[in-house]
């Protein structure tokens, strides 16, 4: 059995109130942190454990803490990014709803050690309830002495506010995320100054995923060292997965990283093997920006090594062969799944939510939905699979912010691994519109 650092209490009746959490040694970060160690101890211990940001990105969360701008004498602002909004993509959700004072631990000891005293959580407008949630535990908090001015009479004060998103995608790109809080527009700012130079009101800033700040209580408890021991060298931690999908056991794990993809599939105590027993066709691991892997590349990588649960397994050979780890938004097809359909599907969503600065994007993600749409509904031509891979290929590299790299990459690799299925829906146009959409054609 894997182990568990952020769902190992998720059982215990009563975890989301504070009364319960502190019984069960909640907060306890907090205390040693501001009573024992320095900003900069902390920063060492979260550098030590080898974390890689928990978003997508997977940006090693120490280096990230050390890029701050602390001798400029600014303001610093920790903000929390849970504005989760990546298709397939859920665990960030249920970690808040279920174990809101884990997520406010974590964002006062990491406040602390980035010597911040207003911190905010992003979240996303479609999560009312859970804001709800984290409000009446930030209250708990504050009413607890956890949160305000001179913390357990260290003289350390912190403010911590949720502010709620109105419902675009692109306002968890972190630089969209900070206009967004600024009032303005979520358009994502060009990269650098990083928000680490410039962020929230051009002061100090750190933008970190929900489960990433979650694990900063299990680091400071038990140290970097201890926290790297688990997972792989390279993967090191747990990571909660979101699955989706035809399997038998839908929903969010925790997984310990390292754990082969053969077992997380099909062993009982994870997703217990594919609904109504139907053949695997292909899987998406880590949230629709992420290319899709075929069935013959799931459970073993091109080299024929077991494929596993880790950034650097899931990446292995690159997008020809592989995919990413990415947010942990597992979904998986079976032998019914219209690849064609499911891309189209993805890209009519990063149309939807193109902020429209830079034209590539703007454009192209426009024509990736129309020419997968003439496709999938028996109009394409031939030359449009060129089409396809030409428009995607101008996309990917050419943007401010990863969401044209996110339109892109699902795109090529349907063609990549799934050409056969395009050749089909334009050679046999009287089958396609005939059919039920949502059965594919063999
Ligand atoms: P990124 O690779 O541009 O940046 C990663 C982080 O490292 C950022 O916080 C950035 O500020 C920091 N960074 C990188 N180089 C730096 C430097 N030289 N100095 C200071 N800081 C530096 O990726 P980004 O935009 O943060 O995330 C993209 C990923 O987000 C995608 O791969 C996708 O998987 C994921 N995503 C997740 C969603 C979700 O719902 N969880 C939604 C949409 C995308
Ligand atoms: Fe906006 Fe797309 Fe450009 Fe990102 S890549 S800034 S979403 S237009």
């Amino acid at each position: 059995m894997s182990k568990k650092i952020l769902l190992d209490k998720i059982n215990v009746p009563g975890i989301k109130t504070y009364e319960v959490y502190r019984r069960e040694g909640g907060y306890a970060s907090v205390e040693k942190a501001l009573k024992t160690m320095t900003p900069d101890e902390i920063v060492t211990e979260v550098k030590n454990s080898g974390l890689k940001g928990r978003g997508g990105a997977g940006f090693p969360m120490g280096m990230k803490w050390s890029f701050i701008d602390k001798k400029s004498g600014n303001p610093r602002h920790l903000v929390c990014n849970a504005d989760e909004s990546e298709p397939g993509t859920f665990k960030d959700r249920y970690l808040m709803e279920y174990m809101p004072h884990l997520l406010i631990e974590g964002m006062i000891t990491a406040s602390f050690a980035l010597e911040a005293h207003l911190s905010y959580i992003y979240i996303r407008g479609e999560y009312m309830w859970v804001y709800k949630i984290l409000e009446n535990a930030i209250k708990e908090a504050y009413a607890a002495g956890w949160l305000g001015k001179n913390i357990l009479g260290t003289g350390y004060d912190l403010d911590l506010h949720v502010h709620v998103g109105a419902g675009a995608y692109i306002c968890g790109e972190e630089t969209a995320l900070i206009e967004s809080l600024e009032g303005k527009r979520g358009n994502p700012r060009i990269k650098p100054p990083f928000p680490a130079i410039s962020g929230l009101w051009a002061n100090p800033t750190v933008v970190n995923n929900v489960e990433s700040i979650a694990t900063v209580p299990y680091i400071v408890n038990n140290s970097g060292a201890e926290y790297a021991k688990i997972g792989t060298e390279k993967s090191t931690g747990t990571k909660l997965i979101s699955a989706s999908g035809h399997v038998k056991n839908p929903g969010v794990y925790e997984i310990e990283l390292g754990l082969s993809v053969y077992e997380f599939m099909n062993s009982d105590e994870y997703l217990g093997g594919m609904l109504d027993d139907r053949p695997l066709k292909a899987l998406v691991p880590g949230g629709s920006s992420v290319p899709i892997l075929p069935a013959h590349l799931i459970y073993k990588t091109a080299n024929g090594d077991d494929r596993l649960m880790s950034y650097e397994s899931l990446s292995d050979g690159g997008f020809a062969t592989g995919s990413m780890l990415g947010s942990g938004g597992f979904i998986v097809y079976n032998d019914t799944s219209c690849i064609v359909r499911n891309t189209w599907n993805f890209a009519r969503f990063y149309h939807h939510e193109s902020c429209g600065q830079c034209s590539p994007c703007r454009e192209g993600t426009g024509w990736l939905e129309k020419v997968l749409h003439r496709i999938e509904t028996g109009h394409g031509r031939e030359e449009d699979i060129d089409l396809l891979w030409d428009i995607q290929r101008k996309i990917e590299g050419n943007t401010i912010c990863p969401l044209g790299d996110a339109a892109a990459w699902p795109v090529a690799a349907a063609i990549r691994h799934f050409r056969d299925e395009f050749e089909y829906h334009v050679r046999f146009p009287e089958k396609i519109k005939n059919r039920d959409h949502y059965v594919a054609e063999p």
